[in-house]
């Protein structure tokens, strides 16, 4: 079971950089490249800041605090001081529409 929440149309995301997104109950960076849509847990896993604010380059998000880079495909951190990965999320887009698609045991009761 699938839960599947609309994000924003494609054009209104800058391209190339992340936007927060709050859904159910998780708080989510949300990144466009070019025609393609990643989603990852926006609190990084060393400090929890905010992967929303990192800069995107390479297919990487470099975290604004400290430095790490997060596949945006896979949420492993390719660089220190962060060791482990944040979640990531299914996304799609429909007639120019962004979703989200959460599991449900993604989805918060
Ligand atoms: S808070 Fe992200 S690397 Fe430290």
């Amino acid at each position: 079971m699938t839960e599947r929440i609309r994000v924003a149309p494609l054009a209104d995301l800058p391209d190339g950089r992340g936007v927060r997104v709050e859904a159910a109950g998780h708080r989510i960076a949300v990144f466009r490249v070019g025609g393609d849509v990643y989603a990852l847990d926006d609190r990084c896993s060393h400090a929890e800041a905010s992967l929303a604010e990192g800069e995107v380059f390479e297919g990487s998000v470099e975290c604004p605090r400290h430095g790490s880079e997060f596949d945006l495909t896979t949420g492993e951190p390719g660089s220190f001081p962060a060791t482990t990965p944040v979640a990531v999320y299914a996304t799609e887009v429909v007639d120019g529409d962004v979703y989200l698609i959460l599991e449900r045991a993604e989805v918060a009761s």
